[in-house]
Protein backbone atom coordinates (compact mmCIF):
# COMPACT_ATOMS: atom_id res chain seq x y z
CA UNK A 1 0.00 0.00 0.00
CA UNK A 2 1.36 3.42 -1.01
CA UNK A 3 1.54 6.00 2.46
CA UNK A 4 -1.82 5.97 4.07
CA UNK A 5 -3.86 9.72 3.93
CA UNK A 6 -4.38 11.31 7.35
CA UNK A 7 -7.16 14.51 6.83
CA UNK A 8 -7.41 16.10 10.42
CA UNK A 9 -9.95 18.64 10.50
CA UNK A 10 -10.90 20.69 13.88
CA UNK A 11 -10.13 24.55 15.80
CA UNK A 12 -11.68 27.83 15.92
CA UNK A 13 -11.75 30.95 13.82
CA UNK A 14 -9.11 32.12 16.61
CA UNK A 15 -5.57 31.87 14.74
CA UNK A 16 -3.77 28.83 16.42
CA UNK A 17 -6.40 27.65 18.40
CA UNK A 18 -6.09 25.37 20.54
CA UNK A 19 -8.17 22.48 18.75
CA UNK A 20 -6.45 22.92 15.95
CA UNK A 21 -3.10 22.79 17.02
CA UNK A 22 -3.79 19.67 18.41
CA UNK A 23 -5.33 18.25 15.51
CA UNK A 24 -1.56 19.22 13.95
CA UNK A 25 0.31 17.74 16.18
CA UNK A 26 -1.49 14.29 15.91
CA UNK A 27 -1.17 14.85 11.81
CA UNK A 28 2.76 15.70 12.54
CA UNK A 29 3.08 12.25 14.82
CA UNK A 30 1.55 10.22 11.77
CA UNK A 31 3.86 12.04 9.02
CA UNK A 32 6.45 10.60 11.47
CA UNK A 33 5.07 7.42 10.88
CA UNK A 34 4.71 7.39 7.21
CA UNK A 35 1.47 8.92 6.12
CA UNK A 36 0.99 11.87 4.32
CA UNK A 37 -1.37 14.60 5.81
CA UNK A 38 -4.06 17.19 5.27
CA UNK A 39 -5.11 19.43 7.60
CA UNK A 40 -8.14 21.56 7.30
CA UNK A 41 -7.83 24.67 9.92
CA UNK A 42 -10.09 26.74 11.80
CA UNK A 43 -10.25 29.42 8.82
CA UNK A 44 -10.67 26.15 6.09
CA UNK A 45 -13.82 25.26 8.13
CA UNK A 46 -14.77 29.20 8.68
CA UNK A 47 -14.91 29.16 4.79
CA UNK A 48 -17.74 26.27 4.55
CA UNK A 49 -21.01 27.74 4.15
CA UNK A 50 -23.70 26.14 6.72
CA UNK A 51 -25.29 23.31 5.87
CA UNK A 52 -28.47 23.30 4.04
CA UNK A 53 -29.58 19.23 3.60
CA UNK A 54 -31.98 20.90 0.54
CA UNK A 55 -29.18 22.80 -1.02
CA UNK A 56 -27.58 20.36 -3.09
CA UNK A 57 -24.90 22.97 -5.08
CA UNK A 58 -21.36 23.06 -3.27
CA UNK A 59 -18.58 25.40 -3.35
CA UNK A 60 -14.93 24.98 -4.41
CA UNK A 61 -14.41 24.72 -0.65
CA UNK A 62 -16.92 22.42 0.26
CA UNK A 63 -16.32 19.79 -2.40
CA UNK A 64 -12.36 20.37 -1.61
CA UNK A 65 -13.50 18.77 2.37
CA UNK A 66 -15.36 16.19 1.55
CA UNK A 67 -13.14 14.77 -1.35
CA UNK A 68 -10.07 15.00 0.93
CA UNK A 69 -12.16 12.90 4.06
CA UNK A 70 -13.56 10.61 0.76
CA UNK A 71 -10.01 10.21 -0.30
CA UNK A 72 -9.04 8.98 3.74
CA UNK A 73 -7.42 6.13 5.30
CA UNK A 74 -7.80 7.97 8.50
CA UNK A 75 -8.87 10.66 10.47
CA UNK A 76 -8.25 13.39 13.09
CA UNK A 77 -11.41 15.33 14.41
CA UNK A 78 -10.48 18.06 16.78
CA UNK A 79 -12.97 20.26 18.62
CA UNK A 80 -13.32 23.06 21.50
CA UNK A 81 -15.87 21.95 24.40
CA UNK A 82 -18.26 24.71 23.84
CA UNK A 83 -21.25 25.00 26.26
CA UNK A 84 -20.56 21.19 26.80
CA UNK A 85 -20.77 20.36 23.62
CA UNK A 86 -19.33 20.18 19.76
CA UNK A 87 -18.50 23.48 18.70
CA UNK A 88 -20.70 25.01 15.62
CA UNK A 89 -17.86 25.29 13.37
CA UNK A 90 -16.66 21.73 13.80
CA UNK A 91 -20.35 20.04 13.72
CA UNK A 92 -21.29 22.18 10.69
CA UNK A 93 -17.97 20.02 8.48
CA UNK A 94 -19.24 16.61 9.88
CA UNK A 95 -22.75 17.55 9.06
CA UNK A 96 -20.96 18.47 5.18
CA UNK A 97 -19.62 14.49 5.46
CA UNK A 98 -23.42 14.13 4.54
CA UNK A 99 -22.08 13.94 0.93
CA UNK A 100 -20.52 10.58 1.69
CA UNK A 101 -23.63 8.79 2.61
CA UNK A 102 -24.23 7.53 -0.77
CA UNK A 103 -20.31 6.25 -1.30
CA UNK A 104 -19.31 3.01 -1.92
CA UNK A 105 -17.64 3.56 1.59
CA UNK A 106 -20.21 4.84 3.46
CA UNK A 107 -19.01 7.95 5.20
CA UNK A 108 -16.09 6.69 7.63
CA UNK A 109 -16.66 3.13 6.67
CA UNK A 110 -13.74 1.23 8.25
CA UNK A 111 -12.01 4.45 9.12
CA UNK A 112 -10.05 5.23 12.20
CA UNK A 113 -10.66 8.22 13.85
CA UNK A 114 -8.70 10.06 16.61
CA UNK A 115 -10.41 12.72 18.56
CA UNK A 116 -8.78 15.69 20.27
CA UNK A 117 -11.29 17.98 22.63
CA UNK A 118 -9.93 21.10 24.12
CA UNK A 119 -11.59 23.12 26.80
CA UNK A 120 -11.41 25.28 29.79
CA UNK A 121 -12.47 22.62 32.17
CA UNK A 122 -12.15 18.80 32.82
CA UNK A 123 -16.37 18.58 32.20
CA UNK A 124 -16.80 20.10 28.91
CA UNK A 125 -13.80 17.67 27.93
CA UNK A 126 -14.90 14.53 28.85
CA UNK A 127 -18.42 15.19 27.94
CA UNK A 128 -18.01 16.54 24.32
CA UNK A 129 -15.20 13.48 23.76
CA UNK A 130 -17.92 11.24 24.34
CA UNK A 131 -20.53 13.16 22.15
CA UNK A 132 -17.51 13.08 19.19
CA UNK A 133 -17.21 9.45 19.40
CA UNK A 134 -21.06 9.05 19.63
CA UNK A 135 -20.89 10.98 16.20
CA UNK A 136 -17.72 9.24 14.60
CA UNK A 137 -20.41 6.00 15.43
CA UNK A 138 -23.05 7.21 13.98
CA UNK A 139 -20.83 7.39 10.52
CA UNK A 140 -19.46 4.36 10.82
CA UNK A 141 -16.23 5.52 11.83
CA UNK A 142 -13.82 3.88 14.66
CA UNK A 143 -12.55 5.93 17.16
CA UNK A 144 -9.39 5.00 18.41
CA UNK A 145 -9.41 3.58 21.74
CA UNK A 146 -7.44 6.91 22.99
CA UNK A 147 -9.58 10.05 22.88
CA UNK A 148 -7.59 13.22 24.34
CA UNK A 149 -9.11 16.02 26.37
CA UNK A 150 -6.81 18.54 27.14
CA UNK A 151 -7.82 21.09 29.41
CA UNK A 152 -5.87 24.44 28.33
CA UNK A 153 -6.42 26.35 31.48
CA UNK A 154 -5.09 24.13 33.74
CA UNK A 155 -2.23 22.30 31.36
CA UNK A 156 -1.25 25.12 29.69
CA UNK A 157 -0.08 22.93 26.83
CA UNK A 158 2.04 25.35 24.44
CA UNK A 159 4.80 27.42 24.63
CA UNK A 160 4.46 31.07 22.83
CA UNK A 161 5.46 29.64 19.37
CA UNK A 162 3.10 27.01 19.98
CA UNK A 163 4.32 24.46 19.75
CA UNK A 164 2.99 21.17 22.28
CA UNK A 165 5.14 21.43 25.11
CA UNK A 166 3.46 18.99 27.49
CA UNK A 167 4.94 15.55 27.75
CA UNK A 168 1.97 14.13 28.59
CA UNK A 169 -0.07 15.07 26.01
CA UNK A 170 2.90 14.54 23.52
CA UNK A 171 2.74 11.05 24.48
CA UNK A 172 -1.04 10.43 24.14
CA UNK A 173 -0.51 12.43 20.39
CA UNK A 174 2.36 9.66 19.65
CA UNK A 175 -0.12 6.89 21.12
CA UNK A 176 -3.56 7.71 19.21
CA UNK A 177 -0.84 8.48 15.69
CA UNK A 178 0.14 4.92 16.04
CA UNK A 179 -3.20 3.53 16.92
CA UNK A 180 -4.53 5.49 13.54
CA UNK A 181 -1.93 4.08 11.79
CA UNK A 182 -2.24 0.71 12.82
CA UNK A 183 -6.08 0.63 11.41
CA UNK A 184 -4.97 2.98 8.41
CA UNK A 185 -2.71 0.44 7.45
CA UNK A 186 -4.86 -2.25 7.32
C1 LIG B 1 -18.82 29.92 23.23
C2 LIG B 1 -17.88 29.23 24.17
C3 LIG B 1 -18.34 28.26 25.01
C4 LIG B 1 -17.47 27.58 25.86
N1 LIG B 1 -17.96 26.62 26.70
C5 LIG B 1 -17.11 25.97 27.53
C6 LIG B 1 -17.60 24.95 28.39
O1 LIG B 1 -18.79 24.65 28.46
N2 LIG B 1 -16.70 24.33 29.20
C7 LIG B 1 -15.36 24.61 29.16
O2 LIG B 1 -14.59 24.00 29.88
N3 LIG B 1 -14.88 25.56 28.33
C8 LIG B 1 -15.72 26.25 27.52
N4 LIG B 1 -15.23 27.20 26.68
C9 LIG B 1 -13.78 27.43 26.61
C10 LIG B 1 -13.17 26.71 25.40
O3 LIG B 1 -13.53 25.35 25.37
C11 LIG B 1 -11.65 26.80 25.47
O4 LIG B 1 -11.27 28.14 25.41
C12 LIG B 1 -10.99 25.95 24.44
O5 LIG B 1 -9.68 25.74 24.84
C13 LIG B 1 -11.06 26.52 23.06
O6 LIG B 1 -9.98 27.38 22.84
P1 LIG B 1 -9.18 27.54 21.46
O7 LIG B 1 -9.75 28.76 20.79
O8 LIG B 1 -7.78 27.72 21.87
O9 LIG B 1 -9.36 26.27 20.66
C14 LIG B 1 -16.10 27.91 25.86
C15 LIG B 1 -15.62 28.92 25.01
C16 LIG B 1 -16.50 29.57 24.18
C17 LIG B 1 -15.96 30.66 23.26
Amino acid sequence: MSRPLIVGFGGTTRPGSSGERMVAAVLSAARALGAETRLFGGADLAALPHFAPENRQRTVEQREFVDAVRAANGLVIGSPGYHGGVSGLVKNAIDLLEDLRDDDRVYFDGLPVGLAVTAAGWQAGGVTLTALRGIVHAMRGWPTPLGIAVNTVAQKPFDAEGHLVDAGILEQVQVQAQQIMLLADL
